[in-house]
């Protein structure tokens, strides 16, 4: 017989350890630094909620009836508005959901589209982790792989693309986006783009999935965010768009499933879609932020790799990650080692721009 304890644990043991923890020597090794420590690990924003969207929280905080699934007409149409305007020009055909956020629609993306055992979902080599947990969850197949043509026979259902990447900051040109489009066609395959990074533009000028689908959004979903944008991680504030058919099958199953983002949190996320002038002051922040950083790790000696886009700086001296965070670490500085995002990326350092321009500015002065 096995207990429902044990059948509870058999789900968790499948999943990757939670790598964070492995962080904690260097930790406490940069926290030693007299100056305090340069906490570049995890990309949580640190700037304030803009007013205009504490206002309308505030504001629409007396919610006692459930909220939509499907969320309000209004946040709809902000959601419509704002894909129109940054990825689909022209094109009413995509359909919209709002999402707890993203990191729950990347865990069970591939189970809530009925993805299971014998299947195979494509990620990139290096990545949010989350992308194979959520395979994971559904019992099916994880294949790294940055290029079709290094796929086999396998039966592949879904393929993860993540442009500006996490953690690498590389961009995909619309040509490369237009040829997944068509593999993930021609195999009956779903392309997911995560572009929660999307507005956050450097030497490169990332573009959406949806941009270079001409109007026709079969097979086809981008994914993003609020939090990065909007300092919104706190809020939980996302959305999917893309081929209405699959956003239709997705809000018929989180209906049944209660994914529902809060009301307060709807009225949020309309007042955040309709400003972009505190997305351009965020952006802003995080362009001076990068110039500092980029100007130090060059200065010490750091090579530094794509990160033409994003919120990271993906950098290497050429040795194992992990010596990589050990030797910053005795500059009280605290970075993420590839290896957590894949074993190629096991020779380089993840670098938050989300500190404040205090911290980023002590962390500058350390080289
Ligand atoms: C590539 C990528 N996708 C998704 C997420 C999830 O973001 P959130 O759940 O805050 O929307 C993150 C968070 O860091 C990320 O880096």
């Amino acid at each position: 017989m096995v207990s429902a304890a044990g059948a509870r644990r058999a789900l968790a043991a499948g999943l990757p350890d939670f790598p964070w923890d492995r962080l904690e020597p260097a930790k406490a090794a940069a926290a030693r630094h007299p100056d305090g420590i340069v906490d570049l690990s995890i990309g949580t924003p640190v700037d304030p909620v803009p007013d205009v969207i504490r206002a309308a929280l505030a504001e629409a905080s007396n919610a006692p009836g459930y909220p939509l699934t499907a969320g309000t007409v209004r946040l709809r149409e902000a959601i419509r508005d704002w894909v129109d305007r940054w990825c689909a020009p022209g094109s009413a055909a995509f359909g919209v959901l709002p999402t707890i956020g993203s990191k729950e629609l990347v865990a069970w993306l591939p189970t809530l589209l009925g993805i299971g055992p014998g299947d195979t979902v494509v990620i990139p080599s290096v990545c949010y982790p989350t992308y194979e947990v959520g395979v994971q969850l559904a019992g099916a197949e994880v294949v790294r792989a940055d290029s079709l043509t290094a796929l086999g026979p396998a039966r592949v259902r879904m393929i993860w693309i993540n442009s500006p990447s996490n953690p690498t900051g590389r961009v995909l040109p619309p040509a490369h986006l237009r040829k997944v489009v068509e593999w993930a066609r021609e195999r009956g395959a779903i392309v997911v783009s995560d572009e929660c990074y999307l507005t956050l533009p450097w030497e490169a000028s990332p573009v959406s999935i949806l941009s270079v689908c001409d109007g026709v959004f079969d097979n086809v979903l981008a994914v993003h965010s609020l939090s990065k944008r909007s300092n919104l991680a706190g809020y939980r504030a996302g959305y999917i768009s893309g081929d209405p058919a699959l956003v239709d099958e997705l809000l018929a199953v989180r209906k049944h499933a209660g994914m529902i983002v809060p009301g307060p949190v709807q009225a949020a996320m309309i007042a955040a879609l309709g400003d972009e002038t505190h997305a351009d002051e965020q952006r802003e922040r995080y362009a001076r932020r990068r110039v500092l950083l980029r100007e130090a790790f060059l200065r010490a000696g750091f090579s530094i790799e794509h990160s033409e886009a994003g919120l990271y700086l993906w950098v290497t001296r050429g040795e194992d990650s992990w010596a990589t965070v050990d030797w910053l670490a005795e500059r009280g500085i605290l970075t993420a080692p590839g290896a957590f995002y894949g074993p190629a990326g096991e020779r380089h350092v993840r670098v938050g721009l989300t500190a404040t321009d205090e911290r980023v500015a002590a962390a500058a002065a350390r080289f």
